[in-house]
């Protein structure tokens, strides 16, 4: 199968599965992802979701360049459409996310993991939005999302250019959360997720929430929705017991309520 969807532990993992295209995004592909990311949104029991690529040699080489090609001009604004749609899919999952950046993530490939919570990546990993060199701009979100992660000055370097970042210049400008050897990957994976999802489910989205929404917003709307969520977390039996705990000198033990 072209995308994978299991579990490790308590988190899921969905795999892109085409290493004889670099894991490149076919429409049927990215269709797939968009019916793999609906079932995580069902699944109650795993406490975040990591997204991987197949292979050594890449995350994801992108967009089907290939298809994209032949395509008439309607079509490919629905598929751009598509792209879009599913990687809000998973910019709006109930559970964090992790992308594990094993190699290349061009194009279409770094829009998918930017619109992950969390990027890790290992030292082969190369990052990059090629799309000017193809004649073409980003198109599954890589001109919004790239700015607001690593600010407007560097994103206008890598889009404009199209030249590619190597691990450590992609952790050193934010746009990876931690470089991990390659051999350590899984490992290291669970040791983030978990350092994150050891808290209460609903109190993490909420401060999901208040951070990437209001990063959308005005300072006072974001500050006014940072007020709701607040009260919504203060509201959770687990706040109740987080600080019960912390009064009675304890570990807590959230409920995920
Ligand atoms: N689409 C379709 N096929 C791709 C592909 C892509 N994006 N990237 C790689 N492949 C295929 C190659 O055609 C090749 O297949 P064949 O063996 O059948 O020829 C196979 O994967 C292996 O690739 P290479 O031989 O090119 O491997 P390499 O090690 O020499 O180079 C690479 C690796 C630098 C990543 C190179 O493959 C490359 O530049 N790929 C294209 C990257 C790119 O431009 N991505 C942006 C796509 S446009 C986009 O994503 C728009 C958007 O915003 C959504």
């Amino acid at each position: 199968m072209p995308v994978e969807l299991k579990r490790i532990e308590e988190f899921a993992c969905l795999t892109l599965n085409r290493p004889e295209a670099l894991n490149a995004l076919s429409f049927d592909i990215l269709r797939q992802i968009g019916q793999a990311l609906d079932e995580v949104a069902t699944m109650r029991d795993i406490r975040a979701l990591f997204i991987t690529g197949t292979g050594s040699k890449a995350f994801c080489a992108g967009a089907d360049i290939k298809e994209l090609r032949n395509r008439p001009l309607a079509e490919q604004r629905r598929g751009a459409a598509l792209g879009q749609q599913v990687f809000a899919r998973l910019d709006r999952l109930p559970v964090a996310s992790v992308a594990l950046v094993n190699g290349y993530a061009f194009g279409g490939g770094l829009e998918l993991a930017l619109a992950a919570t969390f990027r890790l990546c290992t030292p082969n990993a190369v990052f990059g939005l090629p799309e000017v060199t193809l004649g073409l701009i980003p198109g599954y979100g890589g001109t919004q999302r790239l700015p607001r992660a690593i600010g407007e000055a560097r994103a206008l370097d890598m889009i404009l250019s199209g030249r590619p970042v190597k691990a450590e210049e992609a952790e050193r400008i934010g746009l990876v959360h931690r470089l991990v050897e390659k051999e350590a990957l899984l490992e290291e994976s669970l040791a983030f997720a978990r350092r994150f999802s050891c808290h209460s489910l609903p109190v993490l989205e909420f401060a999901r929430r208040a951070v990437q929404r209001g990063m959308e917003l005005p300072l006072d709307q974001g500050l006014q929705l940072e007020m709701e969520l607040s009260t919504l977390a203060f509201r959770t039996a687990d706040a109740e017991e987080g600080m019960r705990a912390f009064e009675e000198k304890r570990k807590p033990e959230f409920k995920d309520v």
